[in-house]
């Protein structure tokens, strides 16, 4: 029997379990960094592709690279016939997380590379799931309204896509750009509980889409990128400004939680955040309805009033919180947001698979094998003696 109690480090917070090149959360600065760019520096100015090629093969590409990247995404947009015939087979009120995450298991069956692991057949995996999770979402959303899926567009950019694909209707420049805008901000976030879910089941040596089914599940709950969809549930539940500041009194009262607000990492608020909150407002203007984000900004600065008066410390906005108002004003399902988060957050998933699998770090990523401490029983001080099922 054990007789010395060990530290337990609940939610593995504070504890560096690997070294990473990918991107890095500067919590107290309000910093996020992919290789080395901020992202403030990165949304708006280069695309999702050009994001996931930083990602995946770590530089930003120049023209031919992107070029060749974008001709190898197209390649791999559609879906196989079978996998449509499965998602036909889908309850149409299955979650689409849920769909999602099977999806990405059933694309394994499809892939050539997935029998043998190497560098360059796992970088394939990466893009082909890039590639291919965009065009399942939209799919799942024709099928589940008894629609057609739409073949994927070669003449559109990955964001445009799956707009198009989702609706039929092909965006113009500013949606899709806003919605590009949205993919490259919710691309990579090291560590999270997602990006530890694929890099666990990659340091096993399970394959790409065996990792990033997982980290699909890891995604789904609501504290996780399940909030986005919270966040959306919660101001149509309040139904207006003047309602706002009641709701704010009454859940912090009741120990309940505002969704979009407070983060594991950042001490202020989410960069994205602030670059979310500007396009929530213009999409809103755009399709005549500003009462989202407006009701969003007031939710804010009550929220954090609120927090401050009872907790004596602030809280922060979260990437969450202006996606959600956003996402709605462009016709997204309310129920896809957080899938949406997964179809940009699939190239940092990918590429830590692939730092997880392959890269040269030093100390070299190991089989994650945490301790626990046993707190169940024992008969006295020894083992339970068994008893036979007829002497119980
Ligand atoms: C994201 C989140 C899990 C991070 O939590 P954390 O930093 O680990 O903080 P904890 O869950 O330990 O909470 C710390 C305290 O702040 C409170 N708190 C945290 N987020 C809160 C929120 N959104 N609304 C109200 N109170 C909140 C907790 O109730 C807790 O209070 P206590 O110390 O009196 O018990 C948390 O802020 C949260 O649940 N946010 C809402 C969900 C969300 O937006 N998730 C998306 C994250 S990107």
């Amino acid at each position: 029997m054990q007789d010395s109690s060990p530290i337990i480090n609940t939610g593995l917070r504070g504890i560096t379990i690997a070294s990473t090149k990918i991107s890095d959360v500067i919590g107290d600065a309000g910093k996020l960094i992919y290789r080395g760019y901020l992202i403030q520096d990165l949304a708006g100015k280069a695309s999702f592709e050009e994001v996931a090629h930083l990602l995946l093969h770590e530089r930003l590409p120049n023209d031919q690279e992107l070029e060749a990247f974008k001709t190898e995404l197209s390649g791999e947009r559609a879906l196989p016939a079978e996998i449509i015939s499965v998602l036909q087979a889908c309850p149409s009120g299955a979650l689409p997380m849920d769909i999602l995450q099977a999806g990405v298991a059933m694309l394994a069956n499809h892939d050539p590379d997935v029998k043998e692991l190497s560098y360059e057949g796992s970088q394939r995996m990466a893009m082909r799931l890039i590639a291919k999770l965009s065009t399942l979402l939209a799919a799942w959303e024709r099928i589940r309204n008894q629609k057609n899926p739409i073949a994927p567009d070669p003449n559109l950019d990955h964001a445009a896509n799956f707009l198009y694909m989702l609706s039929g209707e092909k965006p113009d420049d500013e949606v899709a750009n806003f919605f590009d805008v949205c993919l490259v901000l919710h691309a990579e976030h090291s560590f999270n509980a997602s990006t530890f879910a694929a890099r666990e089941v990659a340091s096993t040596r399970a394959h790409m889409y065996a990792a990033t089914s997982a980290a699909v599940g890891s995604l789904s709950g609501e504290l996780h990128g399940g909030a986005n969809v919270r966040v959306m549930e919660m101001l149509i539940k309040i139904g207006g400004p003047d309602k706002v500041e009641a709701f704010v009194n009454d859940v912090l009262d009741s120990g309940g939680r505002i969704m979009g607000l407070g983060h594991a990492v950042y001490n202020t608020d989410d960069p994205r955040a602030h670059i979310l909150a500007p396009m929530s407002k213009k999409m809103g203007e755009r399709v005549g309805e500003t009462k989202w984000y407006e009701m969003s900004q007031l939710l804010e600065t009550k929220g954090k009033e609120a927090f401050r008066q009872r907790k004596n410390r602030d809280i922060f906005v979260n990437v969450d919180f202006y996606s959600a108002s956003l996402y709605y004003s462009m016709g997204i399902p309310v129920d896809f947001f957080t899938p949406v988060f997964a179809i940009s957050r699939v190239a940092g998933w990918t590429a830590h698979v692939l730092e997880e699998q392959f890269a040269e770090a030093a100390p070299k990523p190991m089989l994650y094998r945490p301790e626990s401490e046993y707190i169940g029983d024992y008969c006295g001080p020894d083992e339970c003696s068994f008893v036979p099922i007829d002497e119980r």
